[in-house]
């Protein structure tokens, strides 16, 4: 080797040191977040996801909980009132509205640079005791019901215009294949009192008080078809969608609640994709609202045992899992919502499912003492492993206005 060889190498050699110097100070200055820490609502907006939460307000509230708000704030990109955006608590006395807690969420997401889901405007449940009443009592008649409805879906998009991206306009108006008759109807206090016009009605005062909304039907026990016979809830949903959007109905999208139990066969993730592929090929967006996995509490899970307890958090995680990944897989499910994120504030506790209240809990990504579960981060890898071909952006969705019928 010459000196100038033995020269021209050793200048090489040390440009390259010299570069990879540089990139290695760039890269230590901008130090890659661990996947685990990284936040939910970071590792979906890789996709343009949204990922969401049901908000108690008395928890977000609660200054010896601080755990609480600040993860509403750091894990979410949405939020979605559980409670105070309902008839009851909007309006508890006829004529007077009390906005005061939902307002307080509304300026809490603004704060925090997250979108809000409206839930809900048509419910039979919690709805306030003066309307109930009056109903029962026959002091208010269908005609005067029907102007309250009206004036109530007015009142409520106007007061929130613009603040809010998706509403759930109408929520869980068809029976259950468990319910008699066994095959699919319109249900509840909405239908028995209007009929099932109601729900076309409920979208077009909806989009007439806001054009600029997202307006979603939303419901549960919809993640996958069945059969495709009477007994179909997902099937009688499509038909019944596909036949208000021929008739010029301004509905914009299909809210699937995802509350699923481990007890449950459940479903796969490609069950749920072709799912939510067949009401996207209609032209609607699609999201998950309300999002949770409930177990069954036996004694030996309550004091802690293992063996009970891994296999259903196992479980849990897989459940979570398929959701996510049959909506990531469409670029039209806009948004994830878990209904609540931690056991502490859980409704699942609180609720008698058939064999007393506590019998099923474990129901969300974090336990009661906020330390995070297996499905967390089995939620995570999937959103960071996540990419092309396969998952792609999301479609920004425009509302439905002014459509001709079919
Ligand atoms: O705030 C009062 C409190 O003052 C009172 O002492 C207590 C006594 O029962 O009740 C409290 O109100 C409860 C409220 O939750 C707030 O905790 C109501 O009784 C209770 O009925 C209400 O339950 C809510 C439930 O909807 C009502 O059907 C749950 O929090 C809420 O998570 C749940 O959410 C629904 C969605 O809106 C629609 N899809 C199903 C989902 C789960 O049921």
């Amino acid at each position: 080797m010459t000196l100038r060889w033995f020269t021209l190498v050793g200048a090489v050699a040390a440009a390259a040191v010299g570069v990879l110097g540089v990139v290695s100070t760039t890269a230590a200055d901008r130090p890659t977040p661990k996947p685990s820490e990284q936040s939910l609502r970071a590792l979906g907006a890789r996709h343009g996801l949204s990922v969401g939460t049901a908000v108690d307000m008395q928890a977000l509230d609660d200054a010896a909980d601080p755990r609480y708000s600040s993860l509403v704030a750091s894990q979410f990109s949405t939020v979605t009132a559980e409670n105070v955006m309902k008839w009851a608590l909007l309006e508890p006395t006829r004529g007077t509205y009390d906005w005061t807690a939902a307002d307080k969420l509304i300026d809490f997401a603004r704060k925090n640079n997250q979108r809000v889901r409206g839930h809900v405007l048509v419910w039979q449940n919690q709805l306030p005791k003066w309307l109930t009443d009056g109903v029962a009592g026959g002091t208010i008649g269908k005609d005067e019901l029907r102007g309250l409805l009206q004036k109530h879906v007015t009142d409520v998009v106007t007061h929130f215009k613009g603040k809010i991206w998706q509403w759930d306009v109408v929520n869980e108006g068809l029976s259950d294949p468990w319910d008699t008759p066994n095959e699919i109807h319109y249900k509840g206090f909405w239908n028995e009192q209007l009929g099932p016009g109601h729900v076309a009605d409920a979208f077009r005062w909806a989009r007439a008080a806001d054009r600029d909304v997202l307006l979603f039907y939303n419901d549960y026990n919809i993640e996958a078809f069945g059969d495709g016979g009477p007994k179909d809830k997902v099937q009688f949903l499509y038909n019944e969608v596909n036949k208000l959007i021929s008739q010029g109905v301004p509905i914009d999208g299909i809210g699937s609640q995802g509350h699923l139990g481990t007890q449950y066969g459940n479903y796969d993730a490609l069950q749920v994709a072709d799912t939510i592929q067949r009401f996207t090929d209609l032209g609607l967006a699609y999201a998950f609202t309300e999002v949770d996995v409930r177990s069954q509490m036996t004694p030996a899970v309550k004091s802690g045992n293992s063996a009970e307890m891994n296999p259903r958090l196992q479980a849990s995680a897989a459940n979570f899992s398929a959701l996510l990944q049959g909506c990531l897989a469409s670029r039209h499910c806009l948004s994830f919502t878990f209904w609540g994120f931690t056991d502490k504030h859980s409704w699942i506790p609180t609720w008698d499912f058939g064999t007393g209240k506590g019998a099923e809990g474990m129901a969300t990504l974090y336990d009661e003492s906020y330390q995070p579960k297996r499905a967390l981060n089995t939620l995570k890898a999937d959103l960071l492993y996540a990419g092309p071909p396969n998952v792609q952006p999301r479609i920004a969705h425009k509302p439905r206005r002014d459509l001709p019928a079919r």
